[in-house]
């Protein structure tokens, strides 16, 4: 990864419901050259991408995401909540996100949504997702459980990892290197300059979250960060044109 990679939050998550097909198109429209999603596992083992454990927020659905099947989430609507334009956007599968990138020269996030639920295989079904659609180089996954990352770093070491975290950590960049990490997904409050620059001495990429603040956005890609997440794809890839980066 050389340029600065623009990764759209839950897609064009601004100006579309989050994590649907509508919202992932859209943010390629607008400029991304990557997509952060969350991935949860339903009753019968399938992954579906929905920020959420509940489905309350985000669907016609209620209860949690663990006690459905695929084919009850399915049937929800994902989309009119955020607008009555987007009536009939279903639940993605994290397959067809794939199948929708795949080809393109487009990085993907898949954020793992299982420190609530531990979701006991998941990493596997992730993996041999990506493994399926033969598209290792283009993912980076991420996690907030570190436990979990570093098990996807024991079964699939050609698999970048991120992780997430929101606090000040000491050299984060040492850390990384006890999980076999390659990137520090942070909280932007804890993305100072000089961290940048010794992570990357380190080999250690930052991808900061989430930053929708002009002024926050050229000071990380001054700072020299390897990508930035955003629910705001469109003002990011002007600003990174801007600096032809
Ligand atoms: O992956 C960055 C960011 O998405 C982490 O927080 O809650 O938006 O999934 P959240
Ligand atoms: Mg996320």
């Amino acid at each position: 990864m050389n340029r600065i990679v623009n990764f759209a939050h839950r897609g064009a998550s601004a100006v579309c419901p989050e994590n649907t097909m509508v919202a992932f198109r859209r943010s390629l429209e607008l400029g991304a050259t990557g997509i952060e999603t969350d991935v949860q596992m339903t009753k019968d083992g399938q992954l579906v991408l929905i920020h959420d454990e509940e489905l309350e927020r985000t669907t016609t659905g209620s209860g949690y995401v663990k006690d459905k099947t695929l084919e009850e989430l399915l049937r929800l609507d994902a989309g009119s909540w955020f607008g009555k334009d987007f009536g009939g956007e279903t639940l993605p599968t994290l397959q067809d996100l794939l199948q929708l990138i795949q080809g393109q020269d487009i990085i993907l996030n898949i954020e793992l949504k299982n420190g609530v639920f531990l979701y006991p295989g998941m990493e596997e079904k992730v993996i041999a997702a990506i493994r399926a659609f033969n598209m290792s180089q283009q993912i980076v996954l991420s996690s907030f459980n570190h436990y979990s990352l570093a098990y996807c770093k024991s079964i699939a070491p050609e698999i970048r990892t991120g992780i997430l975290y929101m606090e000040g950590l000491y050299r984060p960049w040492d850390y990384a290197a006890i999980l076999g990490a390659n990137a520090l997904h942070a909280y932007h409050y804890a993305v100072l300059p000089e961290f940048v620059a010794e992570a990357a001495k380190h080999g250690v990429d930052y991808h900061p979250f989430t930053v929708n603040d002009p002024q926050r956005m050229k000071a990380l890609i001054d700072a020299g960060v390897s990508g930035i997440i955003t629910d705001h794809p469109d003002l990011l890839a002007g600003f990174l044109a801007a600096k032809g980066v």
